[in-house]
């Protein structure tokens, strides 16, 4: 199968480009190659006979249309996005022109491909979104696909809008989409803004470990290449116009998480003082949703999926991973907003007193 992957450079994208051209699909990797893209994600295909790169920008309505036309593709994988809440915070904009104006000319662009080809009913579009359009749960329930969507912040709200879009162009003009939802995930690759790599990169570095408010927060954590094997099998076995939850049971508090990573660093690399130590709590994030948990029973039940590894499992390789690829991380960490506290007004990060 040849498929148009947008975001390819991205965290979960590109491992998406790599698990698909491992599975003998041919990919045609999309993307604008913002701050949070780096082409040497994607540096082990890059010379692959299978692997395609297009630098566009999905708001760009003619440039999708000459790739479709050049490529065709027999499905597209969409994961291009602006991904990060605190910027959602600062600058909103972003979010709403690529998460929803972006996949609205996808939308477009693939839905001519499509009829023009005749609407072969073998073609597929795949929607990439998030838990977080269901909003924040209390300390019970988890979100199945037929909770209701609440999202809370400009970047779970920009995503929910392209669910909804994603849907009206199944209802409205019959185009074969499946959408999935999955929760946060972690893993190699991941830009060194997003929870997990700032707590191992921080403690490496021997600097304070922030944490949003009393680090209560609880999220439902899945490796990245177990969500692209999901999404590759959703791909290949979902049921046009469903949605699936994707999500491993992995329900920890952010605090938690930060004690796993620092009880693995104090194996690897012993510091004088335990890793923990750096742990400081600093102003909450606006609107933090509190809690997010998965029921992946649809997913399990229909297509058979699980995932490979266990948080434990996944932690530790994650944490390997960033120590061996050093030259990866460093030259990221230069990027615009890098390390800076983002998403609330102060522009530090302060401590706080709980
Ligand atoms: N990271 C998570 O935990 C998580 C969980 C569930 C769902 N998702 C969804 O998965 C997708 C990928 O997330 P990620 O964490 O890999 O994001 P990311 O920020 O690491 O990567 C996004 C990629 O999209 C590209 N991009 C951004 N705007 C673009 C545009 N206008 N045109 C073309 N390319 C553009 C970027 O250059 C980048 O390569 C997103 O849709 C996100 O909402 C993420």
């Amino acid at each position: 199968m040849k498929i148009l992957v947008t975001g390819g450079a991205g965290f979960i994208g590109s491992a998406v480009v790599r698990q698909a051209i491992a599975g003998g699909h041919a990919v045609v990797n999309v993307d604008a190659l913002t701050y949070a893209a780096c082409l040497d994600n994607v540096a082990s295909v890059a010379d692959h006979r299978l692997y395609r790169f297009e630098h566009a920008d999905i708001r760009d309505a003619e440039a999708l249309a000459r790739i479709f036309t050049k490529h065709q593709p027999d499905a597209v994988m969409h994961l291009a996005a602006e991904s990060h809440v605190d910027r959602s915070i600062d600058a909103p904009e972003a979010f709403v022109d690529t998460n929803i104006t972006g996949t609205f000319h996808l939308l477009q662009a693939a839905r001519r491909y499509w009829q023009d080809a005749g609407s072969p009913a073998a073609f597929r579009f795949l929607h990439v979104s998030t838990d977080e359009v269901y909003g924040s749960l209390g300390a019970q329930g988890r979100f199945t696909e037929s909770s209701p969507y609440a999202p809370t912040s400009p970047y779970s709200a920009s995503k929910a809008a392209s669910d909804h879009l994603v849907r009206a162009w199944h209802e409205t003009y019959g185009l074969p989409v499946v959408i999935t939802n999955c929760s946060n995930n972690y893993g190699p690759f991941q830009f060194p803004e997003k929870l997990i790599p700032v707590i191992i990169l921080n403690a490496l570095a021997g600097q304070a470990i922030p944490i949003y408010g009393a680090g209560r927060q609880v999220r439902d954590w899945l490796h990245v290449e177990d969500h692209s094997d999901a999404l590759l099998r959703v791909l290949a076995r979902g049921q046009i116009g469903r949605t699936y939850n994707i999500g491993d049971e992995n329900e920890t508090t952010n605090i938690d998480v930060a004690h796993k990573i620092c009880a693995i660093l104090d194996e690897k690399r012993p510091a004088r003082r335990p890793h923990r130590d750096l742990i400081e709590f600093v102003d909450d994030r606006p609107g933090h949703d509190l809690r997010y948990a998965i029921d992946p029973s649809r997913i399990r039940q229909e297509l058979g999926w699980r995932a490979s590894r266990t948080l434990a499992q996944g932690l530790e390789q994650t944490v390997d991973w960033y120590l061996k690829n050093e030259a990866w991380w460093r030259a990221l960490q230069g990027r615009d907003g890098v390390g800076q506290r983002l998403g609330v007004r102060t522009g530090n990060w302060r401590k706080t007193a709980i």
